[in-house]
């Protein structure tokens, strides 16, 4: 079956005062429809160059990205990208935010209605539809982000470490909320994040990557059932993937 992403040999330089600064070293990755992946990496390994290269805003330097097997060419309703600042216009209702990117695809306003509210109702944001950005907290922004994305319908959600400025718990209950949105309306998602944890708990295959230069590590399974609950987190065979995970994220031997 043709992966929903691939990227093939894919490197990438930027240029820098006394030569170029090699970003990305030839990355292979196929991700399946409908899979869930989590990248982790320090800090500078290329993580969100990756991304960005997916969602069609930074070419590659050389190599391919495929989307169901068609070189990416820009950014697409088809990909919907969530980032960790949450991007929403200040002076626009949850409401018309969520709208917003609906403008774009020419739909009628009852059906653009129809669609912002099922998305701001499966963030549970509903009963904040008409307040403005300023007066929510740091969470419910982020609903909001999601709910933008969500609203177009995309078959892919790329998320650049989108719960990285919340507090832990906000964090989980996102986590258990997009695990929620993901089950029920099965999408394909990559998602970065610092957080060993949550790399585990979300997904399906954990990418390790390495930085100087960026690249790819390891990539770990997840052989634990969804729904993740409680019990799934506090579970042995969780410490021990999480173990192995935060393992290959700390203790990388030197690039050679
Ligand atoms: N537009 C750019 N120009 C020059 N260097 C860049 C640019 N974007 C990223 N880099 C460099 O590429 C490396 C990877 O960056 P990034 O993808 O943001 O890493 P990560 O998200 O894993 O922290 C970093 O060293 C960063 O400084
Ligand atoms: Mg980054």
């Amino acid at each position: 079956m043709t992966p929903k992403i691939s990227f093939r040999n894919v490197s990438k330089s930027f240029p820098l005062k006394g030569g170029d600064f090699l970003a990305l070293d030839r990355v292979d990755l196929d991700i399946a429809d409908r899979e869930f992946v989590t990248v982790v990496g320090p800090s500078g390994c290329g993580k969100s160059t990756l991304m960005s290269m997916a969602a069609g805003l930074t070419e590659p330097g050389t190599g391919d990205i495929l989307l169901d097997g068609a070189p990416v060419a820009g950014p697409g309703p088809d990909r919907g990208v969530i980032f960790q600042q949450y991007a929403l216009f200040p002076w626009l209702t949850v409401r018309k935010n969520v709208e917003f990117g609906l403008k774009l695809m020419n739909l009628p306003q009852d059906e653009r209605r129809k669609r912002a509210e099922h998305a701001i109702e499966l963030v549970g944001l509903s009963d904040f539809a008409d307040a403005l950005p300023k007066t929510l907290s740091g969470g419910m922004k982020q609903r909001c982000a999601i709910a933008r994305a969500y609203a177009v319908g995309p078959q892919v959600l790329l998320m650049d470490e989108p719960f990285g400025a919340l507090d832990a718990l906000t964090r989980v209950q996102l986590q258990d909320q997009l695990l929620d949105t993901w089950s029920r309306e099965r999408r394909t998602v990559m998602f970065i994040t610092h957080d060993v944890d949550e790399a585990v708990y979300l997904a399906n295959r954990v990418v390790v990557m390495a930085a100087r230069p960026g690249r790819i590590h390891r990539v770990i399974d997840v052989d634990l059932p969804y729904p993740r609950t409680e019990e799934v987190r506090l579970s042995p065979e969780f410490s021990r993937i999480r173990n192995e995970v935060w393992h290959s994220v700390y203790h990388q031997a030197p690039a050679a």
